[in-house]
């Protein structure tokens, strides 16, 4: 009795343990990637010297890992050494537009195991005081890296602003650009949202978006206000090119990075020459945000913060319809100089 009793018990266990064996292995496949679920293990066996283009498949586990604890400032000079890690000067640069869509182009780029981000905005070129400290201040801050990865940086003032063109150019002239653009009105009222929430948030008043981007006394377009002048991308373009050859810019669709972020990715990821390593599986639509959000791996995700993707405040349809016509022959030039047709209004 008591041996027909361990025999059932023994049976049970071993359904039970199939069954959990099954459903790992059923895990792993939905995953799609044995890699990212594989134990860390140490970095002189991971990395054999290797050729500029050949990318670590398991470096993104090594970024949300190592290279993490390493930006946290957590890691003493000697492991820094022991793991070759350096601070590398941005091999590209998302330059604009503000409200383009920077930041969720910096951190869906940064899901590549071949690209590092500087997480905050730097504003070496664009600020005097900064630009005075000298290049050596600027590749400080920036973060350690592999020295086979790319460092990218964002900072979208520096497309508006006079002195950066050259300033970019005296550093690195084969340096690879990125500007993300959306329709142009919705980028303005994008702006004017974020400054009035920074009002609100002051508890001050403010315009109404129609009193600052029409003249009241000409009744045309205000282009002294600068969420109208950062939207003629043309005008900001052309003085990069007296010191860029087109070839060096890469244009991101904004409003496509917004509903289908993956094809912008990839036509990035070969502008960059990197080998197409971000996926359908680093990208997950989240309803409750109305955004794509990103997925590193099996346990890490995130989405943006709330501050972006804001609602927008309703703007006169008459305004909007001024604002349309008056971008349009900017617009136009725009796709002529850069190669790249939008359907704007
Ligand atoms: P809105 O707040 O007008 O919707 P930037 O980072 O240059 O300031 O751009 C902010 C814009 O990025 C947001 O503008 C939002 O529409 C857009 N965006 C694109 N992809 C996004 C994403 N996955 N999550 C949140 N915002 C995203």
């Amino acid at each position: 009795m008591l041996f027909k009793q361990q025999a059932l018990l023994r049976q049970k266990l071993f359904v039970l343990g199939s069954l959990a064996i099954g459903s790992l292995l059923y895990l792993v496949a939905r995953v799609g990637s044995l890699d990212r679920l594989q134990p860390l293990c140490p970095i002189e066996g991971r990395f054999g010297p290797r050729g500029q283009d050949e990318i670590p498949l398991r470096a993104l586990q090594f970024k949300r890992g190592l290279l993490h604890e390493f930006r946290k400032g957590n890691a003493t000079k000697e492991q820094i050494r022991l793991h070759n890690l350096v601070q590398q000067l941005p091999k590209a640069i998302i330059i604009g537009v503000r409200k383009g869509g920077t930041r969720a182009l910096l951190e869906m780029l940064n899901l590549h195991p071949a690209v590092v981000k500087a997480s905050q905005e730097i504003h070496f070129f664009d600020n005097d005081e900064n630009y005075a400290k000298g290049i050596e201040w600027y590749r400080k801050k920036m973060p350690f890296s592999y020295p086979h990865q790319i460092t990218i940086e964002k900072s979208p003032a520096y497309f508006i602003t006079e002195e950066v063109p050259e300033r970019i150019y005296k550093m690195n002239s084969s340096i690879k650009l990125l500007i993300i653009v959306r329709e142009p009105t919705t980028r303005a009222i994008s702006d004017y949202t974020q400054v009035l929430e920074g009002k609100e948030r002051k508890n001050k008043t403010y315009y109404k978006f129609e009193k600052l981007a029409i003249d009241p006394n000409t009744c045309e377009v205000n282009t002294k206000y600068k969420a109208v002048r950062t939207s003629i991308y043309t005008k900001h373009l052309e003085r990069w090119l007296k010191y860029f050859p087109i070839e060096q810019f890469h244009i991101v669709d904004g409003d496509r990075l917004i509903t289908e972020p993956l094809p912008e990715l990839q036509l990035v990821e070969k502008f960059l020459n990197l080998p197409p390593r971000i996926s359908q599986y680093n990208l997950y639509f989240n309803a409750t945000r109305g955004f794509y959000c990103l997925r590193f791996n099996i346990v890490f995700n995130k989405c943006l913060a709330g501050s972006k993707g804001r609602i927008h405040p309703e703007v006169d349809t008459s305004v909007i319809t001024k604002l349309r016509k008056f971008f349009h022959p900017f617009n136009q030039k725009f796709y002529q100089i850069t190669g790249r047709t939008f359907n704007w209004p």
